[in-house]
């Protein structure tokens, strides 16, 4: 429920927070391409808007829809994912300390390790589903963001939000959190005590596979909010006019979408793990996966709609499988309404988690038969 309307999550994003355009009364906003914005008489820009590359009002909507499904003060559209998770630490001071997961999504790993630390910043790396590790990790008054992704790619780790979000306060740091795979669906980390969500809304939040696109969301319009809004502007990381009409038409209709995948992956999960051919399912809503509990905790209404599975007879029977699929897409990417396959280690290359005989799996929105029934005779055959 929205403490300001009372209104359901998704009866505000079904209706896109229920806007019409004043002088049409279309109830599809329109689409905004000017790049620039005429100045009044006495040479003020009353309207706020100058120039595109800081705002632009095709974002209005879709951010104060985010903020009103994530329950911020604030948020912000990027050009992608990395755009905006990059913003978060480039919003910092070279020299600032930095905690991030063993366990991530490979590209940002990469880029912290490499370009971020080429920065200045001190980045560590720590095992995020072991609260005590990151506590040790924490240097009160050094450290200044603490990075997480739950679940996180490609093994799903669960972490604790509100127990990071304490470790982040003993410390001074702020808490970032990668909710790309949880979508604002299923966990509101701002309401577990993180000051920034990020998603690349590429996956869940757009839905079809048709757009690149990131977005922040804050709990206080402070400094901090500041600073990100002109790391945007200044390294001209905004969205494109027409991702953010299609972002907010993906938008309204998140929530059907979300569940429906929850569902069947949670059902998917569970047959799986009777397969013979398969030694291992990982997923946050199977009882016996190490981060259930938590999970079950700072997650409702699902578990997710990724997973991934442990082929038995090891690489080369998982890299046969996965080209033995004929429903499943064979593809990277997640959280659009066809269902996707990945042998990701290949992707990750070296220092991936991903132990060779792991497939990915992106659950769409066909029926969880048809998957089922797709994937066990690719297992079979290979
Ligand atoms: C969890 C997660 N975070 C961030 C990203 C980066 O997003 P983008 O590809 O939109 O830049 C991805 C992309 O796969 C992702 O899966």
């Amino acid at each position: 429920m929205s403490e300001k309307t009372g209104l359901s999550p998704e009866t505000l994003a079904a209706q896109a927070l229920g806007w019409i355009d004043e002088k049409t009364k279309a109830i599809v906003p329109p689409l905004h391409l000017s790049s620039t914005f005429v100045r009044d008489e006495d040479n003020q820009y009353r309207s706020g808007r100058g120039y595109i590359r800081a705002d632009n009002p095709s974002f209005d909507q879709v951010e104060a829809l985010l903020s009103a499904l994530e329950g911020g003060s604030g948020s912000l559209v990027f050009g992608s994912g990395m755009a905006a998770a990059t913003a978060v630490f480039l919003a910092l001071k070279p020299g600032d300390h930095v905690i991030a997961p063993r366990v991530m999504y490979w590209s940002l790993r990469n880029w912290l390790a490499n370009a971020a630390r080429a920065w200045g910043l001190e980045v560590e790396f720590v095992a995020m589903d072991d609260p005590g590790a990151l506590r040790a990790a924490a240097r009160p008054g050094r450290t200044k963001l603490i990075w997480i992704e739950t679940p996180a790619n490609p093994l799903w780790t669960i972490t604790d939000i509100a127990a990071a979000a304490e470790v982040a306060r003993s410390c001074g740091a702020r808490l970032a959190v990668d909710s790309t795979a949880a979508t604002p669906v299923l966990t509101r980390p701002l309401a577990l005590g993180a000051d920034v969500v990020m998603h690349s809304a590429t996956k869940y939040l757009n839905g079809h596979s048709d757009l690149v696109a990131g977005t922040l969301t804050v709990g206080n319009d402070d400094e901090y909010w500041q600073r990100l809004k002109s790391v945007r502007a200044q390294h001209g990381a905004m969205l494109g006019s027409f991702e953010a009409w299609l972002l907010l038409r993906g938008m309204r209709t998140l929530f059907l979408r979300v569940r429906h995948a929850c569902a069947s992956a949670q059902a998917l999960a569970e047959r799986f793990s009777q397969h013979p051919r398969i030694s291992a399912v990982l997923y946050p809503g199977l009882p016996e996966f190490p981060g259930h509990a938590v999970a079950a905790r700072q997650m409702s209404g699902g578990f997710g709609a990724m997973m991934s599975i442990r082929v038995k007879d090891g690489e080369a029977a998982a890299i046969r499988t996965a080209a033995r699929i004929k429903l499943w897409k064979r593809a990277t990417s997640l959280g659009g309404v066809e269902s996707l396959v990945e042998h990701r280690a290949s992707v990750e290359g070296a220092g991936t988690p991903a132990p060779p005989d792991l497939l990915r799996l992106s659950v769409g929105v066909e029926a969880a038969d048809d998957l089922y029934t797709d994937l066990d005779q690719a297992l079979r055959a290979a």
